[in-house]
């Protein structure tokens, strides 16, 4: 089912001699005679990738083989933030308000505050406080009232109804969420954790249905002052293992897919609820950490839609009850509000309000949110800047300094019209993950650190997300990751030939390409190395009387990447479960292929890698200065440009030398 690579060496040697003698004449006519925009291209010092030059670094021998270098078995599709065929599906929605009666009270820090003109006048104001009872994931009741409450009332549970009056005829009615403060959470006993990181809180906020891509559209505020001025580290090749949320959720919370787990669903046989599941909240818990667990939607919750969900409340906070009680009273407000404040306020607020209480505790919260997102990625647009203002927030209130906080999707759009297009379907296997950590935590795990930057650009999963969370608790070391375990804690550099397969992950869910073998003589090959020798020509072209034209001498290797044929089938799993493939009879073709080629230089020998990008539909091919490395020395080849311009050397032969 996984397809091996294999190189492709150019072994027939007569046929390669006449492929060679016609591709250097057929390349130079080629280089004279088309102009390629340079505009674009911008240059670097630094001329190699990071893992082209890792690779160096663990092996200075390989440059002087003259660049046989260990491949990244997954290379995933180079999807575009503004593709098409998605932007068709893209809108922008202005930002919510709620109209109508503001609301009497509000929660600050633990307490129930009055808004301030009701406060000042005189007119009979009374409230009364009713806590909200969890009996179970599907019941709530209200417990016994605290009448005629204060301002400044501390809460005595994170979730309450109030009932307030106003003279005789104006009555308020509204629930309400906070997290109330309790001596039994502030003194909750700790492990001294003396191999983990100090006790470093993680917390979570996720959104349903938001792959890489729809975030990179729809969350650009977000992410511009979380990734670009905050630092924030993404992980690029991140990889779902199944369809749908608990294919995520399970892996990454427990290390184990669904079938892995006891039976729990809805109506099976011997079904049961899933309390004593591996949740690492229960270990987190163990080591002295407050836990959440937060969903907003009763109904399609990922534990209860179509599972037993929780007998016992699973984590410290746990707002599925106010959700319950409130759903219901959504109807008396503007859509997506509860009273005068927006749905999605009260839930990053409620996220902030366990920062401010419990500054000082290790916390484990991990807060992912359906309704925003599943059906319709574009009401996110309506969030972007309270996510941005809420991380902002508890940033510059210090409340990071120790804290990791990821911002994360589950997987992808799942609705048909989506996942019917190619676009669609990669975009669906490769979700949203980021991380923020304390600038203190490089300094001190520096190796940790690097590895997991270099894992941005190396397939992961949930499973390593679960291995990763592990390390909180006992850190296991920063050396290479074993490639035959399913899950590699993301402090550990994951290796270079980690496929699918070793992860575990299905052929219809792997997203990244397979490895085709061409022939050197290929037509799309031929145009690719053209694409590629242009450019590198017109990296030197003003400098072209101290500069040789380069031809290509010798294509030592070429590899074509695509999409997998099970991705392009794949329609839907069984509704139950989502485990097993059911629909293969999507007919979606490859509208990319990316082109792996190796080749030499002539005159000067300089020896190449590039990818290149075809655009199958246009039949474009196209790439970037990224996507070009020198892979041999190039010594003094470019000496008479060195006071010139140093940014061209690995393209430079100098002719007159
Ligand atoms: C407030 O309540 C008192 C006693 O019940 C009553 O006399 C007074 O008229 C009320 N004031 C207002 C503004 O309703
Ligand atoms: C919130 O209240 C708690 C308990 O009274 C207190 O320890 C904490 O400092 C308060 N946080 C803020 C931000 O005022
Ligand atoms: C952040 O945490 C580190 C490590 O615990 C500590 O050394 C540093 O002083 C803290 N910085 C701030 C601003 O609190
Ligand atoms: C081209 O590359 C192949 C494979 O590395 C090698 O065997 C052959 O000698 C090379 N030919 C030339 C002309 O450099």
């Amino acid at each position: 089912m996984f397809e091996q690579k294999k190189w492709n060496f150019c072994s027939i040697k007569v046929i390669f001699g006449l492929f060679c003698l016609w591709t250097v004449a057929f390349l130079m006519f080629f280089a004279r005679h088309r102009h390629i925009k340079m505009a674009d291209v911008s240059l670097r010092s630094d001329r190699l990738s990071p893992t082209t030059q890792a690779a160096f670094r663990d092996n200075p021998s390989l440059e002087q083989q003259g660049g046989v270098l260990p491949r990244q078995e997954c290379i995933h599709p180079q999807l575009k933030v503004n593709d098409p065929v998605m932007m068709k599906f893209f809108r922008k929605y202005p930002p919510l308000t709620c109209s109508g009666q503001k609301d009497w009270i509000y929660v600050d820090n633990g307490t129930v505050r009055f808004s301030k003109p009701l406060h000042g006048k005189k007119n009979n104001f009374t409230c009364d406080y009713y806590p909200l009872v969890r009996v179970g994931d599907y019941e709530y009741k209200w417990g016994l009232p605290h009448v005629d409450i204060k301002d400044g009332f501390p809460m005595t549970s994170d979730f309450f109804r109030a009932v307030c009056k106003r003279g005789t005829r104006e009555q308020y009615e509204n629930i309400h969420a906070g997290v109330s403060y309790s001596k039994q959470r502030t003194e909750r006993p700790r492990d001294p954790l003396k191999s983990g990181f100090e006790g470093l809180s993680i917390a979570i906020l996720g959104f349903d249905s938001m792959s890489r891509m729809s975030w990179l559209r729809r969350l650009p505020n977000t992410r511009k002052y979380f990734h670009d001025e905050l630092g924030a580290i993404e992980l690029e090749a991140h990889n779902i293992v199944g369809d749908g949320t608990t294919a995520v959720m399970f892996p990454m919370l427990t290390g184990k897919f669904e079938w892995e787990l006891p039976e729990c669903r809805v109506n099976f046989k011997g079904a049961t609820t899933l309390d004593k599941f591996p949740f690492i909240w229960h270990d987190m818990k163990k080591a002295g950490y407050l836990t959440s667990w937060a969903n907003a939607a009763p109904k399609s919750a990922p534990f209860n839609w179509r599972m037993l969900g929780f007998k016992d409340q699973p984590t410290d906070f746990y707002p599925r009850p106010f959700y319950l009680a409130a759903t219901p009273t959504f109807k008396r407000f503007t859509s997506h509000c509860l009273g005068s404040q927006t749905q999605s306020k009260v839930w990053l607020n409620w996220f902030r309000d366990i920062f401010l209480m419990y500054r000082q505790q290790r916390k484990f919260l991990f807060h992912f949110i359906t309704d925003m997102s599943h059906d319709d990625n574009n009401l996110m647009t309506q969030m972007d800047d309270d996510i941005r203002d809420v991380v902002k927030f508890l940033h510059d209130g210090g409340y990071l300094n120790q804290t990791v906080l990821i911002l994360m999707g589950d997987h992808g759009a799942r609705y048909n019209k989506v996942r019917s297009t190619w676009s669609g379907k990669q975009e669906e296997r490769l979700p949203y993950f980021s991380f923020l950590f304390p600038p203190w935590f490089e300094r001190k795990y520096p190796d940790a650190m690097r590895n997991l930057r270099t894992n941005t650009k190396r397939l992961t999963t949930p499973f390593d997300l679960h291995e990763t969370f592990k390390d909180f608790l006992k850190f296991s070391g920063a050396g290479k990751g074993n490639v035959l375990a399913r899950g590699i804690s993301l402090f550990k550099e994951i290796p270079l030939e980690r496929s699918c397969e070793h992860a575990d992950i299905a052929p219809h869910w792997c997203a990244c390409l397979a490895w085709k073998n061409v022939p050197v003589g290929d037509k799309d090959v031929v145009k690719a190395l053209g694409t590629a020798l242009l450019t590198i020509n017109g990296f030197t072209k003003e400098y072209r009387s101290y500069c040789a034209l380069l031809a290509v001498a010798n294509v030592t290797m070429a590899t074509k990447l695509e999409t997998r044929a099970e991705v392009l089938k794949f329609k839907k799993t069984d509704s139950n479960g989502g485990i097993y493939a059911i629909d293969m009879s999507d007919k979606n073709k490859n509208e990319m292929a990316l082109y792996q080629l190796t080749f030499i230089t002539t005159p000067g020998g300089g020896h190449f890698e590039v990818t290149v990008t075809q655009d199958v539909i246009k039949g474009s091919f196209d790439l970037t200065e990224k996507e070009i490395s020198r892979i041999n020395k190039y010594g003094d080849d470019p000496a008479c440009i060195l006071d010139k311009n140093r940014q061209i050397r690995q393209y430079c032969y100098c002719s007159r030398s």
